[in-house]
Formats: structure tokens, sequence, C-alpha cells
């Protein structure tokens, strides 16, 4: 029984341990990367940067199924994204099990993404107090509800995404991980904090391992990978069948490319230069004035990526007071232009 222990492995185990664990939805490659749903940024044009350089799969933001269901304009907005985009989940939030499920149909029908991802991560203030997001995390047969109205209510794959408790002494990863795939969870990715941990401490890679190791489902590890050599470590550390990605992807697509070519035993690519930093920058941005908009909002909401693509360069902090001040793409485009060309600049 090579790799094995005689005797002690149960037959869901052995599945495991033997078959790679399929996500219930098809990408490109076996052990997937995905960027994270994060209100705010990962909008379509962020994704489809992040497609191209290599994220397997994206999520949208948080969307609220009480306003999916009342049809609010702003919200629908939200699951609209391009065909390069996918494999795409739509994720949607709320402690009402009508709602959740009424939003599902809805997005299934109208937006037909590969997946619909529950929300039971959210730890934000306004979120809870409805029990939304981590809040419903006190309530874990509403979580089991839920889950099982909206998995009623929908032909695709249902996902979980959860933090591991709502705090430190309700912290009971395996246990939430548990009623999700018992209740109709197809995967379920855990950002392994609690929600009064909101993002402070660090992310607990053991509970993503406990988990993986429990679930017949597959599990998607979460929490603090900002480098290639994290998503190696965290493959290795948990046995978790793909990693989610979220504020390390910020003005960095390039961990996708960099942990892709790291997981398959290549060397990475050299770090991008501000050259191609700024190429990308701009991409990005151009992508933004056409799929949100070319006005003053769009680009005010934009000075944030460009902050991010600046991190690391000779002079980012200077560079970064002028671009956050930018009233139009042109104008960041001809910051940048000065900054690799100062002589052109003068000229
Ligand atoms: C700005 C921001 C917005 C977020 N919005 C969402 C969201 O809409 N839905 C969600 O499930 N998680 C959201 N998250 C949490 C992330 O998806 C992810 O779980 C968390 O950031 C931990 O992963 P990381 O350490 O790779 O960033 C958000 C996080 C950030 C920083």
């Amino acid at each position: 029984m090579p790799g094995g222990r005689p005797g002690s492995i149960a037959r869901g185990a052995a599945a495991k341990y033997f078959l790679p664990m399929q996500l219930p939805y098809v990408s490109a490659h076996q052990f997937p990367l995905l960027l994270a749903p994060m209100a705010g940024v990962s909008e379509p044009p962020f994704r489809q940067v992040c497609r191209r350089m290599g994220a397997d799969v994206v999520l949208s933001e948080f969307l609220s199924s009480e306003a999916i269901r009342r049809r609010i304009r702003s919200t629908l907005e939200g699951a609209e994204f391009e065909e390069v985009e996918r494999p795409i989940g739509i994720q949607i939030y709320g402690a009402d099990p009508n709602a959740m499920a009424e939003a599902a149909g809805l997005i299934t029908e109208h937006y037909r993404p590969e997946f619909i991802d529950i929300n039971f991560g959210c730890p934000v203030k306004k979120v809870v107090q409805r029990n939304g997001g981590s809040g419903c995390l006190r309530d874990l047969d509403l979580v089991s509800r839920i889950v099982r109205a909206v998995v009623g209510a929908t032909h695709l794959p249902v996902t979980v995404k959860a933090r591991s408790g709502w705090s430190d002494d309700q912290r009971d990863p395996v246990g939430i991980a548990l009623r999700m795939q018992d209740a109709g969870a197809r995967a379920f990715t855990l950002h392994a904090r609690t929600r009064t941990q909101m993002f402070s401490g660090t992310a607990d890679w053991d509970e993503i391992a406990r988990v993986a190791e429990a679930l017949a489902i597959p599990v998607i590890g979460n929490g603090d990978v900002t480098t290639a050599d994290d998503l190696v470590r965290m493959r290795d550390h948990t046995g978790c069948a793909g990693i989610m990605i979220g504020r390390g992807a910020f003005g960095n697509p390039w961990l996708f490319r960099d942990g892709r070519a790291l997981l398959d035993g290549r060397a990475p690519p050299p770090p991008p230069a501000p050259a191609e930093r700024f190429r990308v920058a701009l991409e990005h941005a151009r992508l933004a004035l056409r799929l949100q908009g070319d006005s003053r909002k769009t680009v005010v909401e934009f000075r944030k990526h460009l902050g991010w693509y600046t991190r690391g360069v000779a002079g980012a902090s200077a560079l970064r007071q002028r671009l956050f001040q930018i009233e139009s793409i042109a104008e960041a485009e001809g910051i940048f232009l000065e900054y690799l060309e100062p002589a052109a600049a003068v000229a």
C-alpha cells in the first residue's frame, strides 16, 4: 500500500489521497489559483487583468441578496461580467434563506456564471448587524438552511466562503465546514481568521489543513498569501485543492504568473521592472474606463490601484503623491512617462 497507512484509511479519505480533488467547475489547472472576491477591488477590470496574468478563477464582489431580490440596479450591475472572465462565481450574502434562494435563481437565469458562492465571511459591521456575512456564523442552523435554500434554487454548483468562526471561543472551522458540506456546498473556502479578528493577526493555516483533511469536497485555502513562495508553502502545508489570493494581488497580478511557475517547479520570471508595472497599470486603467465609464468617478476610484502598482518602485512615495491627485488617466500616463524618461519630459 504505497504511501498509505495500512488499514487505517477510511473510504472517503482514501479517495481523497488517490483521486485529485475536482472543483465543481472547469478551470485551466488541476490546482487552481483564484482571485478573491473583494468589494471595490475585484471588479471586472481587475478580474480581467488577473485572468490574463494567470488567475484560473475569479469571483464577483459580494452582493446583497435583498438588493438583488429588489432588483436594485447598482447591485445587479455587480453581477455583470464579460466572457473573458469565465470561469467566474457570483458571490451573494444575506441572512434570509428565501431572499438568498430568490437571488440565486435570478443570478442563475440572467447572468449564468459557472457557480454561485455564498459569503459567510464578511466582517463589516453594517453587514453582520443584519446577520449577513460572518454574522451568520453565530447561528449554524441558519447557515445550513441558507445553503440548502440556495442549492435548491439553482442548477449551478454552490460554493461557500467563510471565516473560522465568530470569535475565538466560537472558533470551529471543521464544524462549520462539515455543516456546509452536509448542506450541499460543492467546495469550501476558508479564510482562517475569526470575525472578531477582522484582518489582525495571521490566518491559521493549520485550520485549513484540518478542514482539508475532514472534508470530501475541495477546500480552497485563503489568507495572507503575498508571494509565490507563500503559495507553495500553503499548498504543501495544508493539502488544499486550490488557493485564493486577495490583498497579495493588489498592484501585483504577476503573483498569479509567478505562483503558477513555482507550483509547477519552474523558476518564476524576474520581477516586473517599472516600465512593465506602468504598462499593466495603464492597461488596467483603460479597461476601467471602458467597462466602468470614462468619468471622474472611475478615475478617482482608480487612484488606489495606481498607488498599489507603484509599490516597491524607487521613489514610490513621491510618485504616489502625484498619482493620488490625477483627474484623468492621461495625466497618469504623463507621470509615468516622466518617471521613465525624465530627459524626454524636460525636452
Ligand atoms: C478590500 C477588501 C474587500 C473584501 N471584500 C470581500 C467580499 O466582497 N467578499 C468576500 O467573501 N470577502 C471579501 N474580502 C475578504 C477577501 O476575500 C479575503 O478572504 C481576505 O482578504 C483574506 O485573504 P488575503 O489575505 O489573501 O487578502 C475582502 C477583503 C478586502 C481586503
